[in-house]
């Protein structure tokens, strides 16, 4: 009887899910709303998204903080320093891949774009002077990330360590300070579900010509 019940709730949920997400367009669009969500919530899981870059050594990955997802012209923001290994992988191999979960809808986003590095330019300054100065105390690191130290080593000066930032006691970072510009060209999204999962790829070619289709989870 248990078993049954349960067949009924899988067959009431199949259907439940198949009537929530029928398009395709309604698909991208809860992307894009989750992906715009995201960097300024900050509980958000979508909020907290692993990097990966091509190197000689092959893939690496990283966690960034999503700073900001423009759906307009289908763009994801990252922070970072323009001494950090991953700025020459950028600039060598821009094909980047994030990788995006969320736990509570079981939704796992996988984005394919080009990457830019923006350094002293337009867009490094309008992030720089957005951002709240407590998110920008790192780029007073006095080492490029990866340094090898005696110790264990915040790469804080003594000076500014567990505070706050004024705008002005951050601005020495301003030269160090980089914005990573992914341009998506592809989103797989899937979500799982016991009562069926479903999967749809999104692509975007050079003239912004949208294909979406449904592919097997
Ligand atoms: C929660 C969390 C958020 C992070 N956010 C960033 C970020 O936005 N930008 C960044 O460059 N590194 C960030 N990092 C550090 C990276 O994961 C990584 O350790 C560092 O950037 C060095 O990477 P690289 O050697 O590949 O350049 C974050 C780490 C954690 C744990």
């Amino acid at each position: 009887m248990k078993q049954y019940c349960g067949a009924v709730n899988d067959s009431s949920r199949k259907d439940a899910l198949i009537t929530a997400f029928h398009s395709l367009d309604q698909i991208e669009s809860s992307i894009w709303k989750g992906l715009s969500l995201a960097p300024t919530e900050v509980l958000h899981p979508w909020r907290l998204p692993a990097l990966g870059t091509n190197s000689e050594e092959g893939c690496e990955l990283r966690t960034v903080v999503l700073r900001s997802c423009d759906a307009a012209t289908r763009t994801l923001y990252a922070h970072t320093d323009l001494r950090s290994p991953k700025v020459l992988q950028v600039e060598q191999h821009s094909r980047t891949c994030w990788l995006f979960y969320h736990p509570e809808q079981r939704t796992q986003l996988r984005i394919i774009g080009r990457t830019q590095i923006h350094h002293q330019d337009t867009v490094a300054d309008q992030f720089w002077t957005e951002s709240d100065p407590t998110s920008l105390n790192l780029y007073r690191a006095p080492h490029p990330p990866g340094t090898v130290q005696p110790g264990p080593d915040p790469n804080l000066p003594l000076e500014i360590r567990g505070r706050k930032l004024s705008r002005e006691e951050v601005e020495p970072g301003r030269d160090i300070f980089v914005v990573m510009a992914t341009r998506i060209e592809s989103i797989d999204w899937l979500r799982l579900d016991q009562a069926g999962s479903l999967r749809a790829l999104f692509k975007w070619d050079d003239e912004n010509q949208r294909t979406a289709n449904w592919i097997s989870p």
